[in-house]
């Protein structure tokens, strides 16, 4: 079987590609590497001793599409490219709505034109917007505060409108919780550019003295000790549950989140890095970051009960990961 994943040179696509081959799927990535390196492609076939394809393009871009389409005969697509930082999404709205919904809209017009059934799509816990935790798939979507996440809300409509009317089209849409960690080799992992917007790599940097300490965006929150709590997720076990939705997929639209269903305040998660790791992560607390929410994690029952899926590595295999990762990152 092979497997179009685009983004597949991106961070969360990279691990997702190591779980493929390991389950024995043919893998190619069609990544035009905005955000990422070809590096990574080799070291995802150092990993596994497998090759992949590589296509250095931009989804957005129908005939490069296309000519994959037409090279290959494709069973599957899971499409990760997309841009995610939230505060440049504010800044530059038109390029993330152009980027992150034309990319769907083409990717979903070569799978009706090449007969390919099956699309799995990344999107975000970030749809629910302020509904109350845990979130549950069946509860209606609410505003995001951000172009980023509308263009999540969308292109989630787009798919299922489409495969509403195409009924022998499958879309699983995999709402993702909060991603973290990196694979135990310590070759792939997260690498943002710049400062990052994430809590885990901001602290894996001020552990290495990167960064001189963590800014901590509120303790006021109606949460266990006033610190945001958020559902951090392994993103090998991410990947894992990429490999379980493709293998379970049937017809029709179908959403599931990917979480642990346990939440974790940002002083719970200091302090498990500096248990996982020995090592002292120095912090202030500083005021609410705009567009946060007190609390967000997942119900994770349908993916166990629909894909057989669960995650399986806790808050420590999550913080020791990335923080081999991030020792061993050289820019
Ligand atoms: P990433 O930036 O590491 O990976 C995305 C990849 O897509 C990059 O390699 C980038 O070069 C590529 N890309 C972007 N636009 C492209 C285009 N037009 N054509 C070809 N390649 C393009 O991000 P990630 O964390 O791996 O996220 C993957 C997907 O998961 C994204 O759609 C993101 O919005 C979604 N998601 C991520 C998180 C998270 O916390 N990381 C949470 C929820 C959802
Ligand atoms: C952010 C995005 C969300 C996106 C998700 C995954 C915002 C408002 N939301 O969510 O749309 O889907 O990333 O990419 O940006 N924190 C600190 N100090 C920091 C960084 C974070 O205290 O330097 C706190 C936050 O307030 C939050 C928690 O840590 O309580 C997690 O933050 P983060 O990793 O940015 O993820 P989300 O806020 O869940």
């Amino acid at each position: 079987m092979n497997i179009l994943v685009t983004g597949g040179a991106g961070y969360i696509g990279s691990h997702t590609c190591v779980a493929l081959l390991e389950a024995g799927y043919s893998v190619i990535v069609a990544d035009n590497l905005c955000n990422s390196k070809v590096e990574t492609i080799d070291k995802v076939k150092q990993i596994t001793k497998k090759d992949i394809l590589f296509y250095q393009i931009d989804v957005t871009e129908e005939d490069a599409v296309d000519k994959i389409f037409s090279n290959h005969d494709i069973n599957g697509v899971i499409h990760f490219a997309g841009l995610k930082a939230v505060g440049e999404s504010i800044e530059k709205p038109l390029t993330y709505y152009y980027n992150n919904l034309v990319s769907t809209m083409v990717l979903a017009k070569a799978c009706q034109k090449h007969n390919v059934k099956r699309l799995v799509f990344s999107s975000s816990a970030t749809v629910y917007g302020d509904n109350i935790v845990p979130f549950v798939e069946t509860m209606n979507l609410l505003p995001t505060t951000n172009p980023y996440g509308e263009t999540k809300a969308m292109s989630e409509r787009i798919l299922t409108d489409i495969a509403k009317a195409n009924p022998a089209f499958s879309v699983s849409l995999l709402r993702y919780f909060n991603p973290v960690g990196a694979h135990e080799s310590g070759l792939i992992g997260e690498a943002p550019n710049g400062i990052p917007n994430n809590l885990m790599p901001y602290v894996t940097q001020v552990a290495k003295g990167k960064r001189e300490k963590l800014s901590v965006f509120g303790n006021d929150y109606p949460t266990v000790d006033g610190t945001g709590v958020r559902d951090y997720i392994h993103v090998v076990d991410l990947a894992v549950g990429h490999v379980a939705a493709l293998d379970n997929i049937t017809e029709g639209v179908h959403v599931y989140n990917l979480g642990t269903g346990q939440g974790t305040s940002v002083l719970e998660l200091i302090q498990a890095f500096e248990d996982a790791n020995s090592v002292e992560v120095s912090y202030e607390v500083v005021n609410r970051r705009p567009g946060d929410i007190a609390s967000c994690y997942a119900d994770a029952s349908k993916a166990e009960r629909e894909l057989g899926w669960t995650a399986k590595r806790d808050i420590l295999a999550m913080c020791r990961d990335a923080w081999r990762f991030e020792k061993n990152y050289e820019e």
